[in-house]
């Protein structure tokens, strides 16, 4: 077998990659923590039930899970085995394909800038949650959000991150990820069996699986089950490519992927086992968005017995999440930028902190007094139905595309075990580029209409 890190492209022969001297994973576990730390995020415990609680219920479910298990782990194992073998940040990797390819890194590095720029804000605001309900402040969402106290919890989130990745892999990531998932694992757990006992279950779960097979034909639901499907797993970023880039031969890519699949999936179910009991057992309105979790929750827990309890460990579990997710993001960049301009891990850690702190001022004071705003909008909501909607499904058309055309079959095959191999390359080349097209022409018209 070939020395590591060197990657046969099409037409172009061997190319050299591979960072020497790069950090690995300590273990199998270690890396699978990561990698579900990023993909477990506000993604799956804020967005996903009420996405599918306004989407049909149980008919949502059916494009949700097709999209991640037939569409999304695919490409997941791409990313990956990439990363693996040609041990490269994402910009160095396109460009060891093409040098006019780098510029598709780079543009991957933008979009994870914007969207971790923005993130971080609404981390900010899950930790300040918690800290409310630890210390017993009565705050509504809508006098958090107006004040300027979203600014302190948004630096503190950023720097936080800042710090972790700094330390790097091992000491950084790996430490923290394999406290806090687990950790969070126990935490939503817990709130599921509290929550089974409240008599707002059973209405709970008809509204999260009964079927409304009428929605199936809705294209935008489509769009919408495979957008979040997407950035629920972190797939199609650069992330996978990055974690994978660490990751020892001894590693089953597959086996992996299905794990941090399982596991990102879990929670996803099992956040909406514990917010929509809340809601029916008092009588709520499961609204969309910022307003579920952060006003319609808190009157819940206002409600019921342990609720002050139940408040912490809820926003803590939506914080650690969005933190290893936001870890996760920050961490593509700067082992791109390390590799680009041979700085070390900590002035880059730190440089580009600073730079997520000026750009995430913006859509941090969107909601507050300031009331920032652009195209008649606010900023952040701007960022999201732009870069998180948007960017992502174009930025995994790129990686499937280019990584699954332009690296030599037998190379792939030699990451890929055997019976994965065509399933793999076949969705990659044409049935995920294909879908994710699709998602984006629906994405821009609804932006547009
Ligand atoms: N998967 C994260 C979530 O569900 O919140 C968000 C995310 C992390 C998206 C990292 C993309 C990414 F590269």
């Amino acid at each position: 077998m070939k020395e590591e890190g060197l990657i046969t492209v099409k037409g172009r022969g061997n190319r050299r990659g591979g960072v020497t001297g790069l950090e690995k994973w300590s273990s199998k576990w270690a890396f699978i923590l990561a990698a579900v730390g990023s993909a477990v995020g506000i993604g799956n415990i804020w967005r996903f039930p009420s996405v599918v609680g306004q989407n049909g219920g149980g008919a949502y479910l059916l494009p949700f899970l097709l999209a991640v298990f037939a569409f999304a782990i695919p490409l997941m194992i791409l990313e990956l085995s990439v990363g693996r073998r040609i041990k490269l940040d994402v910009v160095s990797a396109f460009g060891s394909i093409k040098c006019k390819f780098r510029a598709f890194g780079w543009l991957i590095c933008l979009v994870l800038f914007l969207l971790l720029s923005y993130y971080l804000v609404i981390t900010g605001w899950t930790l300040a949650f918690a800290f409310f309900s630890l210390i017993g402040a009565e705050m509504t969402f809508s006098s958090f959000v107006s004040s300027y106290q979203p600014v302190v919890f948004f630096v503190i989130c950023a720097l936080i991150t800042g710090s972790v990745v700094s330390l790097g892999v091992k000491k950084g990531i790996e430490r923290i990820t394999s406290i806090l998932v687990p950790f969070s694992m126990i935490i939503l757990v817990v709130m599921v069996v509290y929550c089974a006992t409240l008599s707002g279950f059973a209405d709970g779960l008809d509204y999260l699986f009964t079927p409304d097979p009428s929605v199936l034909g809705d294209p935008g639901l489509w769009s919408a089950a495979f957008g979040q499907a997407f950035f629920s797993l972190s797939v199609g970023m650069g992330v996978m490519l990055t974690y994978g880039m660490y990751l020892g031969r001894e590693v089953s890519v597959p086996r992996s992927c299905l794990a941090i699949t399982l596991a990102d999936v879990s929670v996803a179910l099992m956040a909406g086992l514990v917010i929509f009991p809340l809601v029916f057992t008092f009588g709520l309105q499961p609204a969309m968005g910022a307003e579920l979790a952060f006003t319609v929750l808190p009157q819940a827990f206002d409600l019921i017995p342990l609720g002050q309890a139940l408040a912490v460990a809820f926003f803590l579990l939506l914080f650690f999440a969005a933190l290893t997710s936001a870890i996760s993001m920050l961490e593509v960049n700067v082992t791109t930028i390390m590799k680009e301009t041979s700085m070390t891990r900590e002035r880059t850690s730190l440089f580009l902190t600073a730079g997520t702190l000026v750009v995430g001022i913006f859509p941090c004071l969107s909601y507050t007094g300031a009331g920032l705003q652009l195209f008649g909008g606010r900023i952040l909501d701007l960022m999201d139905n732009t870069v998180g909607t948007l960017g992502l499904p174009i930025t995994a058309i790129i990686i499937s595309l280019v990584f699954s055309w332009c690296i030599e079959k037998r190379e792939l095959a030699a990451e890929i075990p055997g019976r994965w191999f065509p399933v793999v390359l076949f969705t990659t080349r044409y049935l995920a580029p294909g879908i994710l097209v699709m998602v984006t022409v629906i994405s821009i018209l609804q932006f547009l209409l």
